[in-house]
């Protein structure tokens, strides 16, 4: 049994931090702070935090690839084998579990033949989508699946349905992944690859409505239908094949493209949801970040709607939602594009609470979600990574980089049910196996500390260590004269049996983990409490 706050500590919760958020922060003699109290229920499982959760996604654009990630063999910036060597070593240290590659908008005009073979003899094209630069196609096929290799992702290539045939996915899927006695796969043997790349997750198309072939949902599940018989379990690989899903909760689309599909079934269906922002990223006033956290409550009700849609379908329940794009998209000036690439965008601490309140979600949504990949790795929009433009040497880890450190803990763990009274501008998200339990808290205040006060039920917990990310200016951040300006710092957090106190100051996201012993009976409880 949950015993529920009392209406009158609730109400004096409450009243502290709303009396405190109308008074102007430079009218209050001492910082503005209020109590936030939480119960973390380890008897009401949700399901479990798969580490593709915590995925990621890259593109051909701007300065991702070309200059990011991939600097080739013959660069005077550190290497392995052309992959930037610093960028490697942070994201073989965060674990990468999923990499999306190559779009994006880019993957519906990009023809694998042209990456792959002797690099000198690769045509040279203009990526059309993203600024009409010249690449060299040197990062392809087998450069991706390096890359994944060398970070132990699995990778998740996304195929061009908007301006190609099912005839030339059909063939990638087979030069991929067939061992060997045919021509692709002989063909792959010879450019250096024997062993099959096995590659499971292939998207058949991006965005179909919109850059991926401006299509109605009928159109594309039409199309989808002919691709999809063509994709086949080459050489015993069973194949996960993504289908194009809406922008946002666009359920017009997700009923059409369902209906469309008749009896074909994909085993997943992607949307995505970016968070746009109308400042520049290391400006950004109090109004504009609050407007930017509140879209995450938007983020959550579309999971737990467009899940909705596909179980109201026969056999919809077996189809994985996959939040294929994610994250904060700013407003982005062209000078720092000119500088440092198309989309190029500085992570701040408001980015590292955003990206909090996301991580929680998923937590919070983990039975509705199958995979959820970051918009993008390195230099682009959300990014993990910076470099200093794809000439430069400095490469940095963003606060976006730190809050996912922050969430690794939950991985393969069971998140469980939490619920706080105030949930307008805190969030808050609990997992646990047999030996552990991880809290993460994020205070989105701007102007409010919070003590907060859990009560643990159905377990009870002891001693435990805490990181803290936290900066009170939300547009400070990494930057390549100040890299470690803002990063994760040792927390203590008073853990007793069954309760848990933190103090979370404004601008912070948290994670406790705690040893724990079970008591009580545990119960599925197929939903979350935000
Ligand atoms: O991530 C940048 C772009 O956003 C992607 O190419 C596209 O899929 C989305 O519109």
């Amino acid at each position: 049994m949950i015993s529920p706050l009392s209406r009158r500590k609730f109400v004096a919760a409450t009243a502290t931090v709303a009396a405190s958020s109308l008074v102007p922060r430079h009218l209050l003699a001492s910082p503005a702070s209020g109590t936030q109290r939480v119960t973390i229920r380890a008897d009401a499982e949700i399901g479990v935090v798969r580490p593709e959760l915590h995925g990621h996604f890259i593109e051909h654009l701007g300065s991702c690839v070309y200059g990011g990630l991939w600097v080739g063999k013959d660069s005077r910036i550190p290497n392995l084998n052309g992959y930037r060597k610093q960028a490697v070593a942070y994201l073989q240290e965060l674990g990468v579990p999923v990499l999306r590659w190559p779009g994006g908008c880019f993957a519906d005009d990009y023809h694998w033949r042209d990456g792959i073979g002797p690099a000198a003899k690769r045509p040279r094209r203009v990526n059309l989508h993203w600024g009409e630069y010249v690449e060299d196609n040197s990062f392809g096929t087998h450069e991706f699946i390096g890359l994944c290799r060398l970070l132990n992702a699995e990778p998740y290539f996304a195929g061009n349905v908007g301006s190609s045939t099912p005839h030339e996915l059909r063939d990638w899927i087979e030069y991929c992944n067939y061992p060997s006695g045919s021509t692709l796969s002989d063909e792959r043997a010879a450019n250096g690859s024997p062993e099959p790349f096995r590659v499971r997750y292939w998207g058949v198309g991006n965005e179909s409505w919109g850059c991926g072939g401006n299509m109605r949902p009928e159109e594309y599940a039409r199309l989808y239908r002919d691709f999809a018989v063509y994709c086949r379990n080459f050489g015993g690989t069973d194949l996960f094949l993504v289908a194009s899903g809406p922008s946002g909760n666009d359920s017009r689309w997700s009923r059409g493209l369902m209906d469309g599909l008749g009896w074909e079934r994909p085993q997943g269906v992607s949307m995505h949801y970016y968070s746009g922002g109308t400042d520049r990223s290391t400006a950004f006033t109090a109004d504009h970040m609050q407007t930017q956290f509140a879209s995450y409550a938007k983020v959550e009700d579309a999971i737990i709607h467009q899940r909705a849609v596909l179980d109201s379908y026969d056999k919809g329940k077996d189809i994985g939602l996959i939040l294929d794009e994610w994250g904060v998209w700013d407003n982005i000036p062209e000078e720092d594009e000119r500088r440092y690439g198309k989309l190029w965008q500085q992570s701040t601490m408001r980015s590292a609470v955003a990206a909090g309140l996301g991580l929680n979600i998923f937590n919070r949504q983990a039975d509705k979600l199958r995979m959820c990949n970051i918009a993008q790795m390195v230099n682009v929009l959300q990014s993990l990574l910076l470099t200093d433009g794809p000439e430069g040497e400095h490469c940095i880890r963003t606060t976006t980089y730190h809050t996912f450190s922050l969430f690794k803990p939950h991985r393969t763990k069971t998140a469980v049910c939490v619920e706080s009274d105030d949930p307008s501008a805190f969030s808050v998200s609990a997992s646990k196996n047999d030996k552990e339990l991880v809290v993460t808290l994020v205070n989105s205040h701007h102007d409010i500390d919070l003590q907060v006060e859990c009560t643990l039920q159905g377990a009870s917990a002891s001693g435990g260590t805490a990181q803290i990310l936290h900066d009170a200016e939300w547009n400070a951040c990494n930057s390549f004269e100040q890299p470690d300006r803002v990063v994760p710092k040792l927390l203590t957090p008073r853990v007793d049996g069954a309760k848990i106190q933190l103090d979370l100051p404004r601008l912070s996201v948290a994670t406790a983990v705690m040893p724990i012993h079970r008591s009580g009976s545990v119960t599925g409880f197929g939903g979350a409490v935000r």
